[in-house]
């Protein structure tokens, strides 16, 4: 009987200890950590940004670091530091999802909850919850506007397409590219839609760290290799996982000689602000637009549930897993958005000012 009485008080305690925040700092408040990857795309700086503001807003102290440009070394650090600093939870978009097992093993130990911000950290159990977009719906609304676009149910084709994804160490991209290759595969299986580059696999359409000009020089040799042009093979789309690639592989395009009358249907994702400019101009089709806002208050309301001892809310208990188990997630819903959308999703929402898009 004692021994039972004893498991039940353990399981308890266990069950609680998920659900607090680790102590709080010299003044009495809750210091959070918050590890953004870089500074050099505008989403991540937004991110960043707001995150601060409601932290802030909500009674926290907030400890912002970005990890350079995307450096792996200073993330640990950075997050190392946030560790013996006395925060009291952490929320952190990795660089890459595998290298933080080590240094997060002080953060189970030191009972610091671990949110994982956008991106899945993977193989660590410090890590409790995760807030993200629905990532697969992300990359099926990228596939699912090209099918449309090109009409592939009832067209002939074939139509030419290439592939252009992330960066291999961010777990979000078996998301983008197998959700939008759900929608697109069978039609590449069938000759329907033809990848003349031959570069069909997601690591051949990988972009190492989401690089635009890495994007630019892959996309430059395939319109060389292959014969793309206005006046050369026709290429009828091009499926970018996000905007920092589709703006890589419009610089390739434009100095090809693609203008907005004949430019390949091309996808994006994040919305930033020079890919709203090229679709203003009639050149990228489309963004699928995720509100950084959004995803802020639900960590922070991930954050002040924990601060209550209570559990926060999830919506998904099934599609993450990170090797140690699947991490209970709140997904959010991304949004397509085609220039006829701009100003309702973007302008009239607050997200950005007209001036910033012109
Ligand atoms: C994010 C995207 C972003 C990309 C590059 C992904 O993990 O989900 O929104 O475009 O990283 O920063």
């Amino acid at each position: 009987m004692k021994k039972f009485l004893l498991l039940g008080l353990l399981m308890c305690l266990s069950a609680t200890m998920v659900f607090s925040l680790g102590k709080k700092d010299a003044t009495g408040k809750y210091k959070i950590g918050v590890s953004m990857p870089t500074q050099s795309l505008q989403r991540w700086n937004q991110d960043g940004a707001n995150m601060k503001t409601q932290l802030e807003a909500a009674g926290y102290a907030v400890d912002l670091q970005y990890a350079g440009d995307n450096d792996i070394p200073t993330q640990v650090n950075q997050i190392e530091n946030m560790i013996t600093g006395g925060c009291s939870a952490l929320v952190i978009a990795a660089i890459d999802g595998s290298s933080l097992t080590e240094v997060l093993k002080s953060a189970k130990e030191k009972n610091i909850p671990v949110i994982a911000y956008d991106r899945l950290i993977m193989n660590s159990d410090a890590v409790k919850f995760y807030a993200t977009f629905d990532n697969t719906k992300v990359g099926t609304m990228q596939g699912q506007y090209i099918a449309d676009k090109l009409n592939l149910r009832n067209a002939e084709g074939p139509f030419n397409i290439e592939l252009v994804t992330g960066d291999p160490g961010d777990n979000n991209v078996n998301f983008f590219f197998g959700g939008a290759m759900s929608v697109l595969k069978p039609y590449i299986d069938s000759g329907k839609l033809v990848v003349k580059s031959g570069q069909t696999a997601q690591a051949q359409a990988a972009t190492p760290n989401w690089s635009t000009e890495e994007s630019q020089r892959r996309f430059e040799n395939i319109i060389t290799s292959v014969g793309y042009g206005p006046d050369g093979e026709k290429l009828d789309a091009v499926l970018c996982s996000n905007d920092s690639t589709a703006n890589g592989v419009t610089n390739a395009l434009v100095n090809a000689g693609y203008t907005k009358d004949n430019f390949p249907i091309l996808t994006g994702q994040d919305c930033d602000k020079p890919s709203v400019k090229n679709m203003n101009a009639g050149i990228q089709a489309m963004s699928v637009f995720k509100d950084t806002r959004t995803l802020a208050s639900r960590v922070v309301s991930m954050i002040n549930s924990l601060a209550k001892n209570t559990s926060p809310e999830v919506n998904d208990t099934k599609t993450y897993n990170n090797g140690i188990g699947v991490v209970p997630s709140y997904l959010c819903e991304p949004i397509v958005v085609e220039p006829k959308d701009i100003q309702k999703a973007l302008i009239d929402s607050g997200y950005y000012k007209p001036a910033d898009i012109q």
